[in-house]
């Protein structure tokens, strides 16, 4: 049997890298040596972070895909191989020749301008590559990518390193993906397999929640700036940078916890239209929802399934996994509403990118007296649509497929979770997912307006 530990004695070095150059000024005034030693340093360290996520994986574990949103760990780790070979090595590395001829068509995920695609619901039918093979395959283009990196022209130098951050960026965002699918899939075993052991912190506290006694958040809005900033790495969709006019406003300091979003299903609040927007009230109505998902009720008690197994619900804990349409609701209940993505931005701008993120290790949501920081522990469902910022231009060539082909129908979610690496995370950066998707790490933090 092939454990994910053995996978890790070829993959390279525990190092966790960071996924950007993060000053791309200061790079650019580096010597060549020195820029070339920090992109390997920099790709070393996302590629290993990718293997050392399957250490716990067992081989059977690899072709685990329960729906079609989802994708199975083995895809993810040739995927984001892919990635790097089709839009670095074969434009940039001479006389490169393919992997495998199928694999430009099996882990292609949506660039039609690539080529055509395998059906993402089958992804998990694919016991052929073998874990082996798809391993020898990330140390092959590992191998080649290094060659590319001491090798490429000094001109062409710029080109490679800005693709090659998109590439760490880019694969650190299904290292996420790996963990939250793998958590579905690992949710409907009723063995309730455990990825890791619970942190020796965490308690099982099935009391009633915490009173929340922090003053909100206040902001004065007015004439503000939102969009990247600066010369650190950035997806096209965080440009260009601009102005937008907000009404003075309030944040919740804490994310609304599992004991407050209990008070609403006590309440009948799944079954209560007025709550709800139309085709969330329809949503809930057609699945069935009655809780956030992975909660269950077992003699009167709330279980939830975690990373580390099911667990009673602490009540405590940001609630998560939770639909837009939840979150919406919700915040309309308590007679509150969400922040748009400018207003959290506006508050996130100024304070540190800390919170529990992926590098806690704990990989879920934690208890907070209080105040929850903006980055980490849950993403923060917006009230704003996925949409273009004004003078939007996506990237040239395939790359522009990445993300402006996808704004339409979509939520942004702002702040990473317990599950992104803090080197990902920024202020101004736009996570999105349709109304009624509940697998990811989604939370809940309230807004309201500020009457003058
Ligand atoms: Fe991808």
């Amino acid at each position: 049997m092939i454990r994910g530990s053995e996978l890790a004695a070829t993959g390279g070095s525990s190092t966790r890298g960071p996924a950007s150059l993060n000053d791309r000024e200061t790079w650019r005034r580096l010597e060549p040596p020195s820029q070339r030693a920090l992109l390997g340093r920099l790709y070393e360290g996302i590629r290993a972070a990718s293997v050392e996520l399957c250490q716990p994986l067992v081989a059977e574990d690899f072709c685990l895909q329960a729906v079609k949103e989802t994708s199975p760990p083995k895809w993810h780790l040739a995927h984001t191989t892919w990635f790097f070979e089709t839009f670095l090595l074969q434009p940039f590395l001479p006389d490169y020749k393919d992997f495998h001829p199928a694999f430009q068509h099996l882990f292609n995920s949506y660039y039609n301008a690539v080529g055509e695609q395998f059906a993402r619901p089958m992804r998990g039918l694919l016991t052929r590559p073998t874990i082996d093979e798809v391993m020898a395959y990330r140390a092959s283009v590992d191998q080649s990518i290094n060659q590319l990196i001491d090798t490429c022209d000094q001109e062409n130098l710029p080109a490679v390193s800005k693709l090659l951050e998109l590439g760490c960026n880019h694969e650190e965002q299904h290292q996420e993906l790996l963990l939250t699918d793998l958590k579905y899939s690992f949710s409907l075993n009723p063995i309730k397999p455990v990825y890791q052991s619970a942190p020796s912190d965490v308690a099982n506290d099935d009391a009633g929640s915490t009173v929340r006694s922090s003053q909100w958040w206040e902001y004065q809005g007015g004439l503000c700036e939102v969009g990247h900033t600066g010369s650190g790495f950035s997806f096209d969709n965080e440009h260009p940078r601009h102005k937008v006019y907000l009404e003075p406003y309030r944040l919740s300091p804490w994310l609304v916890t599992n004991g407050e979003f209990l008070a609403f299903i006590e309440a009948g609040g799944y079954d209560r239209p007025e709550f709800w927007l139309s085709d969330g009230f329809a949503e809930a109505t057609a699945q069935g929802w009655k809780h956030p998902l992975y909660w269950r009720l077992v003699n009167g008690r709330w279980y939830e399934f975690t990373l580390s197994g099911e667990r009673p619900v602490n009540m405590n804990e940001p609630v998560t996994h939770v639909s837009f349409y939840e979150a919406d609701a919700y915040a309309r209940f308590c007679g509150k509403r969400l922040p748009t993505e400018a207003e959290w931005e506006l508050a996130a701008e100024t304070v540190p990118v800390e919170g529990n993120l992926r590098e806690s290790g704990r990989l879920h949501p934690a208890p907070a007296d209080g105040v929850n920081p903006l980055f980490g522990d849950t993403w923060e469902w917006t009230a704003s649509s996925y949409s273009p910022y004004p003078g939007y231009e996506p990237e040239a060539g395939a790359v522009g497929e990445y993300n402006g082909k996808f704004m339409i129908n979509q939520m942004v979610l702002r702040g990473g979770s317990c599950v992104t690496p803090a080197g990902h995370i920024r202020a101004s950066y736009r996570n999105f997912f349709y109304p009624p998707d509940r697998w990811q790490f989604t939370g809940i933090r309230l807004a309201e307006g500020i009457r003058q």
